[in-house]
């Protein structure tokens, strides 16, 4: 599978989003926005009331780190892929029929404490895993190591979703989750604080084997 650096934001202001959106979108397919409540996790970022007429020479993923998924979704219409964290999720029906409605497509979120056996009932419905790497909240945390178990497992049993790293991705933590079976990385301190983008993504997708 071709590995994918993917620039991960977080902000508080629409303007913050659209200068690191115009930094990175020359370089990649895709950003992830990382999008909080308050409720799900203790901060809270912009969210679809600052999304609209985003630039459209880049595809959009969204992480929602809400609690209730759904209600987000539905004010986001379009070819968006929707990450939802299995921990915020009570009825995946509804969640489905959200994504569905909206035109756009599921991603399941987990984080580090929940076993892959509660994400690998679910796999099939969705087109990507997303494994935190961090416990959700903040950029700039530290890369948990533990959670390659769980990749390593979720890759033996679904040889072709895609499966996408978040938190403490570098170069060299990219590279140790591309080993365990991970095909898209996110990464936002390892970009954003670097100086040229260019080469930060450069730099993450050689670590990981990319060419
Ligand atoms: C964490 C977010 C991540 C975060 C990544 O809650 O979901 O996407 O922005 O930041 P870094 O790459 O700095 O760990
Ligand atoms: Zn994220």
């Amino acid at each position: 599978m071709p590995l994918e650096v993917i620039p991960a934001i977080l902000v508080k202001e629409r303007s913050e989003l659209l200068r690191r959106i115009a930094a990175v979108s020359p370089h990649v397919k895709t950003v992830h926005i990382d999008v909080m409540d308050n409720v799900f996790v203790p901060n809270k970022t912009v969210g679809p009331e600052s999304f609209a007429g985003l630039p459209e020479n880049v595809a959009y993923e969204f992480h929602w780190m809400v609690a209730n998924p759904e209600s987000y979704i539905a004010k986001m219409p379009g070819p968006h892929l929707h990450m939802v964290h299995f921990e915020a999720v009570k009825d995946w029906d509804a969640v489905e029929a959200a994504v569905k409605k909206a035109g756009g497509e599921l991603g399941i979120a987990f984080n580090p404490a929940t076993p892959a056996e509660k994400i690998a009932p679910l796999a099939n419905r969705a087109k990507r895993i997303l494994a935190m790497t961090v416990v959700p909240g903040f950029d700039g945390q530290r890369y948990i190591p533990e959670v390659e178990r769980k990749i390593k497992e979720l890759r033996s049993r679904f040889p072709s979703i895609e499966i996408e790293v978040d938190g403490g991705i570098n170069a060299e933590t990219g590279a140790r989750a591309a080993k365990a079976g991970a095909d898209k990385l996110a990464a936002a301190s390892a970009i954003f604080s670097a100086p040229d983008k260019a080469k930060a993504i450069d730099a993450i997708k050689k670590g990981g084997g990319g060419v």
